[in-house]
């Protein structure tokens, strides 16, 4: 976006379906437009929104309430405008800065694979037993704040078996897409790019590696 490098067709592609109101519509909350002071985007809106996200398989304690994470609207430390019950489940749309080289995705660490979570975003509606098992869908919210959840903006939406917006082409892009957004000090700690073109890519932008650099999930 410099002008520094150009995007291979594999970057280009993944590059518009972020963008794309109907296919990953990523941009609507992880801002792709440079900041007021024109310093490139921070890839977040700030806002705060409920996606869902499936419990950590090695949480318990399902069924106590103490056991879920409902931040935003527990903290009493926060204004009462805040902790709206309809908050409830929501987190803040982190960056996508150099999300390829962390550890562990989402609040609560639930994946670990890149590649899972865009999966996630393709086929949270259309598959919920991939993600939730056999049990309610969101089992990570308490089930009356399950209505919180996000289930109208574009990529979710969908019904059950449906074809998914994204296609696993279209996921492979978008990963690809993800790995372009390393910073080069840190190219060389990408996690294991799952497709061959991401790895080319990375491979072919990064600088002598740096240490290992200890990524923190959110910084
Ligand atoms: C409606 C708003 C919204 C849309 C649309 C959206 N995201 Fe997100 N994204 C979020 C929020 C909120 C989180 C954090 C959720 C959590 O931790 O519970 C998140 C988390 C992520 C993460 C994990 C990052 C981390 O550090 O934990 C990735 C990767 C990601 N989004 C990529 C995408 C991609 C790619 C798309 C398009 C296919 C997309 N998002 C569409 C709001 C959105």
């Amino acid at each position: 976006m410099q002008g520094r490098a150009p995007f291979n067709a594999a970057e280009e592609r993944g590059w518009a379906l972020f963008k794309e109101p109907e296919k990953g519509n990523c941009a609507a909350c992880h801002t792709a437009e440079a900041e007021a002071n024109d310093s490139p985007p921070l890839l977040t809106d700030d806002s705060y929104d409920n996606l869902g996200v499936p419990r950590h398989p090695l949480t318990g304690g399902e069924d106590r309430r103490s056991c879920h994470d409902l931040v935003l609207c527990r903290n009493k430390s926060l204004p009462a405008s805040i902790r709206a019950a309809g908050l409830c489940g929501a987190f803040k749309v982190p960056s996508l800065r150099n999300v390829a080289v962390r550890q562990a995705c989402f609040h609560n660490a639930a994946m670990t694979d890149l590649r899972e979570v865009l999966a996630f975003y393709a086929t949270r509606d259309t598959d919920p037993r991939r993600w939730y098992g056999p049990g309610p869908a969101f089992n990570d919210i308490p089930p009356d704040h399950r209505r919180n959840v996000n289930r109208n903006e574009v990529p979710y939406g969908q019904k059950p078996d449906e074809q998914p917006r994204l296609s696993e082409q279209d996921i492979d892009d978008l990963l690809t897409f993800l790995h372009t957004l390393i910073d080069a000090d840190l190219a060389g700690s990408a996690a294991k790019p799952r497709v061959a073109a991401a790895a080319a890519s990375v491979a072919a932008r990064a600088d002598p590696p740096a240490a290992s650099p200890r990524v923190a999930n959110h910084p």
